[in-house]
């Protein structure tokens, strides 16, 4: 039986894949998709979401727009790596039958968990303001969410600050509502991401796949790639992670990633370490265990993963 999924995504190219990645998986029902403020504004995220889907030829999965600035900040300028990384639009079509539909995403989310049997799983991969929203206009989603799959946090070390990732770094008030929440939480940090790798050998297999989703994550790869080598390489040059996609494949197969049940916090206060995802991994705060947090990742399982789904075509 497929996982339902939804989506919260600040679309940017490893978003793009990830969505891919849940709309051709035999293993995921992708419910819909719900836009956020975040990689860039989230009019030009609803149209990058509506590119990917016409292009995949899902041009009906649904797509509501959400939340365009942080909860309790001010709005942050974009980071000139995240726009090397992601830029504005991607580079798709403009769609010709994906349609965006009415309604704010919040209360599509709301409506669509109250509806459903408690079998939903949320996966946001953008900064949190959604869930966030959500949670607060209508706590009672709280016991229809079976599990939300967060990519987001850093342990080691951020990427927006030296303490933060951006998903939470953009919006620390909204992740530390939704981590506090109190369903049951997977979250794939940088810690994770870091650990698996997609290089320019992998699109050029991407790409010899022939099919509309192996072209496309080939091309926003090889984007992120490009941006990585230029602004934040990582430990091997040619090669940049899909943050994203990485959530998604960990719901396929849970053993892409290592997690640990630890504390986990977000915090909102400080002036050098607002946003950082504070593990608690010798209990010493007291506080009991409230997510699965990753630690590590197997990079050719993942990569395998990719190469498997994106061969898929609808
Ligand atoms: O820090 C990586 C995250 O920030 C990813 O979700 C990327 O798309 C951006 O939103
Ligand atoms: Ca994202």
């Amino acid at each position: 039986m497929p996982t339902k999924v939804i989506l919260d995504v600040d679309t940017g190219t490893d978003d793009a894949v990830a969505l891919m990645v849940a709309a051709l998986s035999p293993d995921l029902e992708l419910i819909g998709a719900t836009t956020v403020n975040g990689n860039t504004a989230v009019h030009n995220c609803t149209e990058n979401t509506l590119r990917v889907f016409d292009w995949i030829g899902l041009p009906l999965t649904p797509v509501h727009q959400g939340m365009s600035r942080p909860l309790a900040r001010p709005q942050m300028t974009q980071l000139n790596p995240a726009s090397r990384i992601h830029g504005d639009l991607l580079d798709l079509p403009p769609p010709t039958s994906a349609r965006l539909q009415p309604g704010h995403a919040v209360d599509w989310l709301i409506d669509t968990l109250l509806a459903s049997d408690g079998d939903v799983t949320l996966v946001p991969v953008g900064p949190l303001t959604n869930i966030a929203t959500a949670i607060q206009k209508e706590p009672a989603i709280l016991e229809k969410i079976p599990e939300i799959v967060i990519m987001g946090g850093a342990h080691d070390h951020g990427n927006s600050t030296a303490s933060a990732e951006f998903n939470i770094w953009l919006d620390p008030e909204a992740a530390r509502i939704v981590v506090n929440c109190g369903r049951p939480i997977r979250m794939i940090p940088l810690d994770a991401t870091h650990r698996a790798l997609v290089s320019l050998d992998d699109c050029r297999t991407l790409r010899a796949l022939g099919t509309p989703a192996g072209e496309a994550a080939a091309r926003f790869v090889e984007k992120r790639i490009d941006g990585y080598d230029a602004t934040q390489p990582m430990h091997r040059a040619g090669a940049a992670p899909v943050h994203d996609a990485l959530a998604v494949c960990s719901i396929i197969d849970p053993s892409v990633i290592r997690t640990h049940l630890i504390p986990v916090d977000v915090e909102t206060g400080g002036e050098l370490s607002v946003g950082r995802t504070v593990c608690d991994f010798r209990f010493r705060s007291g506080r009991p265990a409230n997510v699965h947090f990753a630690m590590d990742a197997d990079e050719p399982t993942f990569v395998a993963m990719l190469m498997e789904i994106l061969g898929r075509t609808a």
